[in-house]
């Protein structure tokens, strides 16, 4: 079967015009993404990732006190009832921590006190999102946590989303610059239109189902390595190079065998991902800082190749990933910050497509038998 027979017909719907947003745009020829007007690159590098969150549930910046109130919000919704971490407990602990953070939201969900308010509810969705949004780093953190065998620790209330990340998954107080990393690339990976796993909530959210199934739908469709997991895969070949020494005979070779190159190109970016330009500015400082320049010495021979051989720009995953190892996070958990940031660009598009809501049903082009004749089992 090929396109060109059905002129209506785009495989993976690529250029098709799935919805009207007024939560993101993505504008490829100037390497620019804007959250509701606002640059990312402002949000990620004066903003915060509350303020971030708040504006895309919200539609509008918070002022200071909408803001401090926000924040208070988050940190009195951040813990989970015991039934989530007794849930996770009974996991094996080969689990993925994608699958993790699927199994937290679905448990969680009918304790959310909205939960059986109507799902067209404005303002039961918007307390929702806020919950969503908060208990995201609790998930991840205490479920890593589980999995290495730990007990959950109790978040603190005067930690930031970021903070709450990594003091669960350290188990130590996460230093000023460490929780900067993380705070902006949680900025830079919360919103992207309607790409796969939003367009999976949307399309779960539109049958009138729960926000919380939107949810899960987002994950699971995240976790896929077509889609959010290129930053493990980064790392894993960042890894493998070893050494400034070994990159430029690595890249050669593996453009000669034409291997794809982890956390290079986009679909929509053909020039630079924007989101990429900050965090390589952060990722590079901060390897200085913590003395692990090889990383960032190895990124510079890579960017070089792909550059002058392919006119091919990192995305925002190649930075992330070694950002992420530098911090010490563990590579499997790149994916799950993934989630702590985008469920609040998924709890946006849920709340976009319940005040204005048509069920998502495209059709399909028929390609099977016609008019075959039934005949009961016995007679097969
Ligand atoms: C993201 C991605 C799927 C976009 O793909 P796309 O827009 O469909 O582009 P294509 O895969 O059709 O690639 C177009 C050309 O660029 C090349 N190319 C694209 N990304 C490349 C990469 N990362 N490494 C090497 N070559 C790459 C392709 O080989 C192809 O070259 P050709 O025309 O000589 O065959 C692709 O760039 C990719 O696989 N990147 C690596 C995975 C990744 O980092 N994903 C995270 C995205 S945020």
């Amino acid at each position: 079967m090929s396109a060109t027979t059905y002129p209506n017909y785009s495989p993976g719907l690529e250029g098709v015009i799935g919805g009207i947003t007024t939560i993101s745009e993505i504008i490829s020829e100037t390497s620019t993404l804007v959250y509701r007007g606002y640059n990312v690159h402002d949000l990620a590098s004066q903003g915060s990732f509350e303020e971030t969150a708040y504006l895309l549930i919200n539609g509008k910046l918070p002022t200071a006190a909408e803001l401090s109130a926000f924040k208070h919000v988050l940190a009195e919704e951040r813990e989970v009832p015991e039934a989530v971490y007794l849930a996770l407990k009974q996991l094996p602990k080969t689990a993925h921590p994608m699958d993790i953070a699927k199994v937290g939201y679905a448990v969680y969900a009918p304790f959310d006190p909205d939960y059986s308010a109507p799902a067209t509810d404005h303002e039961a969705n918007l307390r929702k999102a806020i919950r969503i949004v908060a208990k995201g780093s609790t998930i991840v953190g205490n479920g890593h946590r589980i999995r290495m065998g730990h007990e959950p620790l109790k978040p603190n209330p005067a930690h930031t989303i970021a903070q709450n990340f990594l003091y669960l998954v350290n188990g130590t107080e996460p230093d000023a610059k460490t929780a900067h990393v993380l705070d902006s690339s949680l900025s830079l990976y919360a919103e992207h239109g309607f790409n796969a796993s939003t367009f999976a909530c949307r399309v779960t959210v539109a049958t009138l189902s729960d926000m919380y199934s939107g949810i899960v739908s987002g994950i699971g469709t995240l976790k896929g390595p077509l889609h959010g997991g290129a930053n493990e895969e980064a790392m894993h070949m960042l890894m493998q190079i070893g050494e400034p020494g070994n990159a430029e005979a690595w890249i050669h070779d593996a453009l000669a065998t034409k291997k794809k190159i982890m956390g290079f190109g986009h679909r929509e970016y053909k020039k630079r991902d924007p989101r990429a330009i900050y965090l390589t500015k952060v990722a590079k400082e901060l390897c200085i800082e913590k003395g692990q320049t090889k990383w960032s010495e190895i990124a510079d021979v890579l960017e070089g190749v792909m550059e002058s051989e392919k006119n091919i720009f990192p995305n925002v995953d190649f930075p992330a990933a070694y950002a992420y190892y530098v911090l010490g996070i563990p590579i499997d958990l790149y994916t799950p910050i993934f989630v702590v940031a985008r469920v609040s660009g998924w709890s946006a598009h849920a709340l976009e497509q319940l005040k204005n809501n048509r069920l998502i049903r495209p059709s399909a082009i028929y390609e099977g038998p016609h008019s075959v004749e039934y005949t009961p089992a016995s007679a097969r």
